[in-house]
């Protein structure tokens, strides 16, 4: 099935002011590419600037946490991220899983509270050099993705996972077409044990090293639906050449 494809930036830590002009122009030129659905996930503190500077383009949070509200020093609610205007939120990226250690329970604990209160989720799943070394890379990833999807989604629209090999992140390295088809292959196939017929409309992302030039190779493959772009999206020139491969016909 093809689905309309989706292109989200991960701006990770970097973002100020003074990149407002940047995310306008990403937002522009966005609008030319009507068949693409484009996002800026941005550092939270910046958010709520880049809503009322780009107001029809959806900005969106790198993490939430999964409480309703409390205790939690530092952390950043659903719903404060949706009152600040968020459509969107990334949950469980590796760069997370890694550093802050989330665990599969919590990253599925966090989609639940952003799908609740009407965030769309960018879910992240990935293996390590050493499991795809150990040819386990299917078998981790399915494990990964089966205990860390929300228990319902009533809109497949909202929901989408980003395979991310942890070694082809920011590193310039890419798994083969045929690597990437596999993985995309054997996670739709989770999607539709857990959802049914839900299952195959839920969009399945590449992200790790996409740039503009291997985007199109990427957006080619089977069950690839969008990308999630870290470095490459921090600058138009960059992003909008592969939201532009995006939006071509696959051939
Ligand atoms: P990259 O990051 O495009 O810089 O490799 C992707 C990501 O971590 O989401």
């Amino acid at each position: 099935m093809e689905l309309r494809k989706l292109v989200a930036g991960n701006w990770k830590m970097h973002g100020l002011a003074s990149d407002i002009d940047e995310i306008r122009g990403i937002a522009a030129a966005s609008r030319q590419y009507a068949g693409v659905d484009v996002a800026l996930c941005l550092p939270a503190v910046l958010i709520e600037r880049a809503v009322r500077a780009v107001p029809d383009f959806p900005i969106g949070a790198q993490d939430v946490h999964q409480a309703e509200f409390g205790a939690h020093t530092g952390s950043v609610s659903a719903r404060m991220l949706h009152d600040a205007g968020a459509s969107l939120t990334i949950v469980g990226h590796s760069e997370r899983r890694e550093a802050q250690r989330e665990s599969d329970p919590e990253v599925r604990a966090k989609a639940e509270a952003a799908l609740s209160c009407d965030l769309g989720v960018i879910l992240c799943v990935g293996e390590s050099e050493e499991v795809r070394a150990a040819g386990r890379a299917v078998q981790t990833v399915r494990a990964q993705l089966e205990a860390s999807l929300p228990g319902q989604v009533d809109d497949a629209a909202r929901l989408a996972i980003a395979y991310e090999p942890i070694w082809a992140i920011g590193t310039g390295k890419v798994p083969t077409t045929t690597e990437i088809g596999e993985m995309h292959a054997a996670l739709r196939g989770c999607l539709r044990r857990a959802f049914g017929e839900a299952g195959a409309r839920i969009r399945i992302l590449y992200g790790g090293s996409v740039k503009p030039s291997n985007a199109a190779e990427i957006f080619s493959v089977g069950d690839v639906d969008g990308a999630l772009v870290g470095g490459a999206s921090l600058k138009a020139a960059d992003f909008i050449p592969i939201v532009a491969a995006a939006a071509a016909p696959v051939t």
